[in-house]
């Protein structure tokens, strides 16, 4: 687990104005206020950048994919590979061109899911630093996961269906070095389960009150050591005293308040990469 969290590069994108009225959602019909949702958004990208010290690539948005500040379903990287992604809903699926042309400037080995049959969303990814987990949703197939586990041949690859959420990471996110976070509802306790079942590790976890709080960013970096983006105790005052109990991180609170009414997480807005690896 040496070196796991440990990243030099974030890539993210804009908001663009379309997100409020184009962006994907599963429920829900409460508008997003797209001046805050800027605010939160450079929030979380001067914390990467500024405040943790990586390179930040912003790609500027673009008015014909609503979505597209949610880079993390654009491509998995692990290690010095990216497997772009083919994203599960069809206005998604423009996003990757502009991932696909950042991560080949960055050095990055290419490679692009050909098989149209495969549908895979990066939020369904779950990479624990010994293995993927591999989340069955409306968005990501069976092809799609096993297109990854060719891919990624090092690793043990594991399939989990996902209901309730729109990601396997919605509810599920590594909060350190063998350290799952994991949501409370039945839904997220199951694939908690299911993984456990599957896996030969032993993982820890941290259990949160609330599922969307379960979706957060951990990073290892040289000077601050164990870091957690998490979401702020305005939004999930139980989910946060439960972050307040790790000990020996940096804590960072992070307000998502408008990208959450689109479902969007904290993981969804960065790709994260350790280009020394
Ligand atoms: N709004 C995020 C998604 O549905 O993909």
């Amino acid at each position: 687990m040496a070196g796991f969290g440990r990243c030099s590069h974030a890539v993210v994108r804009g908001i663009p104005d379309s997100l409020a009225g184009g962006a994907l959602r599963r429920s829900g019909t409460e508008g997003v206020d797209t001046a805050r949702a800027r605010r939160e958004h450079e929030h979380y990208v001067r914390t990467l950048g500024a405040g943790l010290g990586l390179e930040v690539l912003e790609l500027p948005a673009d008015e014909g994919l609503p979505d597209c500040v949610f880079v993390e379903d654009t491509a998995v990287v692990c290690g010095d590979t990216a497997l772009l992604s083919r994203p599960g809903a069809l206005s998604r699926r423009g996003e990757v061109d502009a991932t696909k042309k950042v991560l080949t400037q960055l050095g990055l080995n290419i490679v692009e899911v050909i098989d149209e049959t495969a549908t895979l969303d990066g939020g369904d990814i779950l990479f624990t630093g010994k293995e993927f987990f591999v989340g069955l949703s409306d968005r990501t197939n069976q092809r799609g996961a096993e297109i990854l586990a060719d891919v990624f041949k090092d690793y043990a690859v594991s399939k989990v269906s996902v209901t309730g959420a729109l990601h396997l990471k919605s509810f599920c996110t590594m909060a350190g070095p063998g350290l799952i976070a994991i949501g409370s509802s039945d839904h997220a306790q199951k694939v908690l389960t299911n993984m456990q079942e599957m896996s030969e590790h032993r993982y820890d976890k941290l259990t949160l009150p609330d599922d969307e709080a379960a979706n957060c960013v951990y990073l290892n970096t040289p000077e601050k050591g164990h870091v957690l983006l998490h979401r702020t105790a305005e939004e999930f005052p139980e989910s946060a005293k439960v972050f307040g109990k790790l000990r020996d991180y940096l804590l960072i609170p992070v307000a998502n308040t408008e990208l959450a009414k689109v479902d969007g997480g904290l993981t969804c807005c960065s790709i994260l990469l350790n280009k020394g690896a």
